[in-house]
């Protein structure tokens, strides 16, 4: 059956990444029976430019009525002066929310071929695979209220506001343990219950959660801050992550360095079971490369591969996508973030040749 996959290529590398997507769609739709319809929208910047805004009604009616979507990157320096409400940003967090795709599952995994690759020493990394699950419609990037006001003395004065409730936390905690199941059975929670109210109920509606449902698994919560030190001090000590969105976005930058730079790192947003799902690199537009033909594209072509796993029911493509991910690697492919000199297209070459 004809499955449906959105692509909104947005800004910066963000065309020039899902570009090298669309060879590996075309090639798996001609060689592996995928027989996957692929549209393409506008989106961030590139909709605001074209149709006054980032993000249109009808990009969100394809987005819902899609099987799955996959983005590139938005934002650029080119927007930053347009409305906050038109930013590219503000497109992106738009869809999340209108996919209401809750969980943002970032896999941090090292790939034998790049331990040296990384900024800590190959024996810090090696055999690293660190599943982080972001929450992804909530907390500081949502709440109300939110503006800047200025004060009668003169001065402005910036509000945002964190908040959770017990179904946020736990519905993506859900996802955390179950996923544990499946790999080494260990959850980390992390927050600031020591700082913030959030904190602790956020760590009281995962220990109840555990307590009720999951004591299989080993559940540990740990203070975001240590969480961030762990991360570079021993970083195998982790299975899987979870946290909030804001903890969740800092704490996945910094684990992509740990597997040798943020041009390899791949994400699945996920909401309910058969609703579609939204795929991103976790990386953003890269102005400072755009244009250049230089960005990695691989962290794009592993959410789309994430996509075959988790919204096209195909884990056998999956599989092979990611073994021709691993083989080019394995062989010396290299773009320059990752110490080599490849450009995207030869990039996107050496993972077609192990397809
Ligand atoms: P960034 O991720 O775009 O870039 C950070 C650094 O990493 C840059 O030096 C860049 O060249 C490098 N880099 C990123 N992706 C790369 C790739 N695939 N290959 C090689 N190098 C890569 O983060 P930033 O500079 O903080 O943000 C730039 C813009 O992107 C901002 O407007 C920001 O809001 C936006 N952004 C968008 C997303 C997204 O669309 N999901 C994510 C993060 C940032
Ligand atoms: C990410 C990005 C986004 C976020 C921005 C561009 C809205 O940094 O996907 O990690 O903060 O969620
Ligand atoms: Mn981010």
């Amino acid at each position: 059956m004809t499955k449906t996959l959105l692509l909104l290529p947005g800004d910066g590398i963000g065309p020039e990444v899902l570009t090298q997507v669309r060879r590996v769609i075309d090639r798996l739709n001609a060689s592996a029976g995928l027989a996957l319809e692929v549209i393409e929208r506008p989106f961030g910047g590139a909709s605001y430019d074209t149709l006054g805004t980032p993000l249109s009604d009808e990009t969100i009616a394809t987005a819902k009525a899609a099987d799955a979507v996959l983005m590139g990157a938005v934002g650029g320096p080119k927007w930053a002066s347009a409305p906050r409400d038109k930013r590219p940003e503000a497109g992106l967090l738009c869809l999340r929310a209108a996919m209401g795709v809750f969980a943002n599952l970032r896999p941090a995994l090292c790939f034998d071929a790049l331990a040296g690759a990384s900024v800590l020493k190959p024996e810090f990394v090696a055999g690293l695979d660190i599943m982080i699950v972001r929450e992804l419609t909530g907390g500081v990037y949502f709440g109300q209220p939110r503006f800047i006001e200025t004060l009668s003395d003169g001065q402005r004065r910036g509000v945002d506001t964190q908040v959770y409730t017990t179904s946020e936390i736990e519905r993506v905690s859900r996802v955390a343990f179950e996923l544990a199941r499946g790999r080494r059975n260990k959850v980390t929670s992390c927050e600031k219950s020591n700082v913030m109210e959030t904190g602790l109920l956020w760590r009281e509606v995962v220990a109840d959660l555990h307590k009720r449902d999951y004591a299989d698994v080993q559940l540990e919560h740990m203070l975001a801050d240590n969480a961030a030190m762990q991360l570079v001090k021993n970083p195998t000590q982790f299975d899987v992550i979870v946290t909030d969105n804001l903890f969740g976005d800092i704490l996945s930058d910094e684990a992509a360095m740990l597997t040798g730079g943020i041009g390899l790192l791949p994400s699945a947003a996920l909401g309910e079971p058969g609703k579609p799902g939204l795929y991103e690199p976790i990386h953003g537009s890269a102005p400072d490369i755009a244009g250049q033909g230089a960005a990695n594209p691989l962290a794009a072509i592993l959410s789309f591969e994430m996509a075959l796993r988790w919204s096209f029911d195909r884990a056998d493509l999956a599989d092979r996508l990611f073994g021709a991910v691993k083989a080019a690697l394995d062989a010396g492919a290299r773009t320059r973030d990752l110490g080599g000199n490849l450009g995207t297209v030869q990039m996107g070459d050496a993972v077609l040749k192990g397809l």
